[in-house]
This record gives structure tokens, C-alpha cells and sequence, in this order.
């Protein structure tokens, strides 16, 4: 794909999410007059803004007055999504100046006094370390009453909010301001998990929701075998996922031998290099033979690649199951055959995209559970980076070195 195919892409995307309207919708207004007195809190922000394709700069804004149901922040993380890489990239969403950082988490230095609990209803003081979820706008009593909103298309999200007279809107900063009331903001006290667990809250909810997908399918079991195919970020949490749910049978197919090795210390108990093998027939044996001779029960789908779609119904037995979730954003048509793949085989198969708030909290626990059991989900934040060096921790996104990226505040 081109640069224009994945902005057009992205842009469709995002159509999608926010019910047709082409960019996120403009913030509310409202005026913010900078802070008189902060008591310890400095004047002014520090925030990595996109001033142009491929370019941040630093700049520095007033810190607002908080009002009563105002939250501000004091940033220690935020990791780096492919999002943020479109954005850098191509600003696909026409959001330039933007302050960009969506899967961010700091400490809480100030808030107004309505302010008393997170949107799963847990109590919050200052000094609790909290992470943001989305910004439901048009239906702000989601925060409270509705974690079971199927998922979260169709809302706002901090770091990719237009800028606007505040300007602390995303989480590569120093300071971010979290806009309460009508604004409809939804955030999770987090205190209990520490700063590299945090960071990788988002990419996580997006696992234990294809995990909660694949379940209403009653045939992912206690013994199933699976496969995931895709070793990138998103297939390695897949892995973890399953591990903390106590499935242990589990083959990894990508074709980077690294990674392979990162799956089998995340859990997978086989491993398959696609790129040694000729052919669908010899790869659907090669993952039967990791099986000891069966195919899978179920499988995960977790490349942006059609051709690995069409291949994955080899690796699955008849009356198993799939879920698909490696196409956030469309990747093409993959070929099946109908007969074959879904037919005769009586395939069910799932979809799953992004999460919901519920998913979110249940992330929390999964992350100690992994940690608890020892996965080393924490090493999948392979390089970190200060504010200032935010063109350089872009950069080796887009050049797909190591696995997450983040940026850490290190003047903590
Ligand atoms: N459903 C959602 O809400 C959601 C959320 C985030 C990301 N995603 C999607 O998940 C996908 C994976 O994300 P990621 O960050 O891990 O990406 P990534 O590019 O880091 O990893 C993809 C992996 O797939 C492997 N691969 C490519 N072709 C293959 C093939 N034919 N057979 C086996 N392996 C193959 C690559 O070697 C790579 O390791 C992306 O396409 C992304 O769009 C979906
Ligand atoms: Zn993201």
C-alpha cells in the first residue's frame, strides 16, 4: 500500500468510528483561564506537538485552572500506537498541530472537588495513577452505567482530540488536562499495576476482547490447542492471554525466527517458521505435526496479511473456530473457498475490533495474572524514549525495530 491508499484507509476507518463525521469532533467550548495558584504544580506544560508530517516540537502552554470536575496529570508514560505512526506519517485525520499519545498514564496532581471516582465506580485521590479509555461525548453517563457497550467505535480519544485553547489533550507530555462533566471523559484509577504494565493496558484490552469474542464461540476450552498466527505485539499478548486463562496448547506461526522465540517464552509450547515451508499443504502439516498430529481447535488470526486469512482454515479441525482480528484497518480481499474452509468444515468464526470499557478493566487483572505467572509480557516495551526525542521514537516505529515503543518521562 501507498501512502495516500493507507490514508484513505485510515480516514475510512475513523469515518466509521466516529458514525461519519471525517475528523474527531471539535472539544466543547469553554474558556480556561491559566492556574493562579497550582501549589507545587509548574505554570506551564511541556507537549510534543506534531507541527508537520514527521516533525515534533516541543512546546510549552499555561497550565488551566482545574475546575470541579477537572483532572489534571502529571505524565510518566505513554506507549506508541500505529496510529500515532499514521498520524507522524501521512495526518491522515487532518489533525495538525495535534498533541498526539492515546496509550498514556501518569499521576494525578490536582482535581476539582466532584471529582470521586473512575468510570468502573473505584474511588480516585490525588496521587493515584490513572489511565484514560475513550471520550464518549454524545453519551457521557457511559462512564458510570454502561461497561457493556459492545465496543468502543464511534468516540473521542485523548491524543487525537483537535487542538484547542487547552492544548494538554495528549499523553506525549509533561501534563495532561482530563475535562470532566459533559465532556464525557472516561478514566481507571490504576494504582495497583506498575508504570510498563500501564502502558501496555490498550494493546492488552484489545486480546482480552478477541479472548472474550472467541469464547462466546463455546469452543475455546481449558484443553483446546490453538494457534496464533502473527508474532508481532498483538499475537504475543493473544499468547498471553491464553496462558493466564490456562490454555497451554499452543502453536505460533510467523515467519521471524525473534519472534518465535519471544512466542515460546510468552507460552506457545511449538513454534512454526512460515518462510522455511513451500505451499499451504506443507505449512497445514507442519502445524499439525507442532499438534502431534491434530489440526487446531481453535485459531487466532493476528497479521494484517490476506493471504495469511486464506491460509489459516487449513490449520483449524472441522467444527472449530477462528477469530479474525489482525485488520484494523482494511487490508484487502483474502480468498477462501467456501466449501472447504467454512462449509464442510463448519467453521465459526468471529470477528473482533478494538474493545469495550468492560474489557478494559478486566485488562488490569490480566496483567497482574501474567506477571503473576510469570510471562514476561513486560518485555514487549523493546525501546523507550524521552520527550524531546519524539521524531526519533516515531521513526523507529515506522521502521518496525523491536516491538512497543514508548515514550517515559524521565524527568521523574
Ligand atoms: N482488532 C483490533 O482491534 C486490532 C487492534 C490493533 C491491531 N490490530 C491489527 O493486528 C495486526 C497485528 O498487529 P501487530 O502490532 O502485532 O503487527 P506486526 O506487524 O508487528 O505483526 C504482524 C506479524 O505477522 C507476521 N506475518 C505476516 N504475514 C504472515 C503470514 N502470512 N503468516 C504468519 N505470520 C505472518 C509478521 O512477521 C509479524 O511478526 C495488525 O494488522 C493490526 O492492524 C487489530
Ligand atoms: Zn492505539
Amino acid at each position: 500500500m501507498n501512502e495516500k491508499e493507507i490514508a484513505a484507509l485510515v480516514q475510512q476507518v475513523l469515518k466509521e468510528m466516529t458514525g461519519g463525521a471525517a475528523a474527531p469532533a471539535s472539544a466543547p467550548s469553554r474558556s480556561y483561564a491559566p492556574a493562579a495558584n497550582n501549589g507545587g504544580i509548574p505554570k506551564t506544560a511541556r507537549v510534543a506537538v506534531l507541527t508537520g508530517l514527521k516533525h515534533f516540537d516541543v512546546k510549552e502552554y499555561p497550565i488551566p485552572e482545574v475546575g470541579d470536575d477537572d483532572i489534571l496529570v502529571k505524565v510518566e508514560g505513554c506507549g506508541v500506537c500505529g496510529t500515532d505512526a499514521h498520524e507522524f506519517k501521512v495526518d491522515p485525520f487532518g489533525l495538525i498541530p495535534v498533541a498526539l499519545g492515546h496509550e498514556g498514564t501518569g499521576e494525578i496532581v490536582k482535581m476539582g472537588k466532584n471529582v470521586k471516582c473512575d468510570s468502573a465506580g473505584k474511588p480516585v485521590k490525588v496521587g493515584d495513577k490513572i489511565v484514560t479509555c475513550m471520550i464518549f461525548k454524545d453519551n457521557p453517563d457511559i462512564t458510570m452505567f454502561d461497561l457493556n457497550k459492545k465496543n468502543v467505535g464511534g468516540a473521542d480519544v485523548y491524543g487525537l482530540l483537535p487542538d484547542d485553547d487547552i492544548h494538554l489533550n495528549g499523553w506525549f507530555s509533561d501534563y495532561i488536562f482530563i475535562r470532566g462533566g459533559s465532556f464525557g471523559s472516561t478514566f481507571f484509577n490504576v494504582s495497583d499495576l506498575d508504570l510498563d504494565s500501564r502502558i501496555l493496558i490498550e494493546p492488552c484490552a484489545v486480546l482480552v476482547h478477541a479472548v472474550e469474542r472467541a469464547k462466546q464461540t463455546n469452543i475455546l476450552r481449558f484443553n483446546s490447542k490453538v494457534v496464533v498466527q502473527g508474532c508481532g505485539p498483538i499475537g504475543l499478548i493473544c499468547i498471553a492471554v491464553l496462558r493466564t486463562l490456562g490454555i497451554e496448547t499452543i502453536v505460533a506461526v510467523d515467519g521471524n525466527d525473534e519472534r518465535l522465540a519471544f512466542a515460546k517464552r510468552m507460552g506457545a509450547s511449538e513454534t512454526v517458521n512460515y518462510r522455511n515451508i513451500k505451499g499451504i499443504d506443507a505449512l497445514a502439516a507442519a502445524v499439525q505435526d507442532a499438534f502431534g498430529g491434530k489440526l487446531a481447535d481453535f485459531a487466532f488470526q493476528c497479521t494484517g496479511s490476506p493471504v495469511a486469512h486464506s491460509n489459516i482454515y487449513h490449520f483449524i479441525r472441522n467444527g472449530g473456530g477462528l477469530c479474525e482480528l489482525g485488520f484494523f484497518i482494511n487490508g484487502g480481499d483474502a480468498t477462501i473457498n467456501p466449501h472447504f474452509d467454512l462449509c464442510s468444515k463448519e467453521i465459526t468464526l468471529v470477528g473482533s475490533w478494538v474493545y469495550t470499557l468492560r474489557d478494559y478493566v478486566t485488562t488490569f487483572d490480566f496483567l497482574k495474572r501474567a506477571i503473576g505467572i510469570g510471562l514476561p509480557i513486560k518485555e514487549l516495551i523493546t525501546h523507550r524514549f524521552s520527550l524531546d526525542e519524539m521524531n526519533e521514537a516515531l521513526e523507529t516505529n515506522l521502521a518496525q525495530k523491536g516491538l512497543k515503543i514508548a515514550y517515559i518521562n524521565k524527568d521523574l
